[in-house]
């Protein structure tokens, strides 16, 4: 049976993707936050995951305001990756595990959690960005299944469905009959916001308080609101639900590995965190 290794999050912001094309891991801007995913990446070189399942949001590269699931699965073997207009270089394909998904979205529509199911999806910086950073040497090697959940269009679901969206994938994959190791990602967060009069806030308080809590008190967050979550962690701090969907799927008992925190990562508090999960 496939077993939930642990769950790993990061920030996703872009010009993370155009600071590693331009090697800038010892500038000084970047290297107390590059510095920390080497732990990471030693993590995941003793427990060598077989597939990552990655929670994340599209930012208006395959889904438009115009068409926004609340919750779309991809179900392909190759994900490809586009220019969005960031001037970040577009990437090689990432590999999928269509095998994999189509058992998560069937087991997920079973628990009536209605997914919207992809055969054909890009996938954006809030994919490739976090790839990258914890499989530096090749991000597009590892099979993964993207999930997305839309944090860019109101209403978007709540702290306690993405929770409960990620319990339900925890046990998904716990009845996988293959044996796989699984590591879950959470990307995004923490606070910020890019636009309108509270442009640039970022909220350390609030950042630290939610970096302690989800590792051992996760249901405490997610009975916060959405607007609970853009009162204090921005508009687009309200990724955080992301985290918490990767928080829901780790069904053992949890152990924190590593954690960092670093502001500012452009207008973001730049989040990793790095949790075992034990049978
Ligand atoms: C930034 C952060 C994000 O999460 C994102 O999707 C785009 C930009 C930023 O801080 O620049
Ligand atoms: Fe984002």
């Amino acid at each position: 049976m496939a077993r939930i290794v642990g769950g790993l999050t990061t920030s996703h912001i872009p010009a993370i993707g155009g600071a590693i094309a331009k090697k800038l891991f010892e500038d000084p801007y970047w290297k107390p936050f590059f510095d920390a995913y080497p732990k990471a990446r030693n993590w995941l070189d003793a427990v060598k995951p077989d597939a990552a399942i990655v929670i994340y949001n599209d930012h208006g590269l395959n889904f438009f305001l115009d068409k926004m699931p609340t919750f779309a699965i991809g179900a392909a073997d190759q994900y490809r990756n586009e220019d969005e207009g960031w001037g970040i270089p577009k990437l090689p394909p990432f590999k999928g595990d269509a095998k994999l998904s189509w058992h998560i979205i069937e087991s997920l529509v079973a628990e009536e959690f209605d997914i919207c199911h992809c055969q054909d999806m890009l996938v954006d910086h809030g994919f490739a960005v976090p790839m990258q950073l914890f499989w530096p040497q090749d991000p597009t090697a590892i099979p993964t299944v993207p999930v997305c959940i839309n944090t860019v269009q109101h209403p978007m679901p709540s702290p306690m469905r993405c929770f409960k969206l990620g319990r339900a994938i925890g046990r998904a994959i716990e009845s996988y009959p293959e044996d796989l190791k699984v590591v879950v990602v959470g990307t995004g967060g923490m606070s910020h916001q890019l636009d309108g009069t509270r442009a640039g806030f970022i909220n350390k308080a609030f950042d630290l308080m939610c970096l302690d809590k989800i590792v051992d008190e996760p249901e405490t967050l997610a009975k916060m609101s959405s607007l609970d979550l853009v009162r204090e962690a921005g508009a687009q701090g309200a990724e955080f639900i992301l985290w918490l969907a990767m928080r829901g799927a780790l069904t053992g008992r949890v152990r924190k590995v590593h954690s960092n925190y670093h502001i500012p990562i452009s207008n973001t508090g730049a989040g990793m965190l790095v949790l075992e999960n034990a049978a």
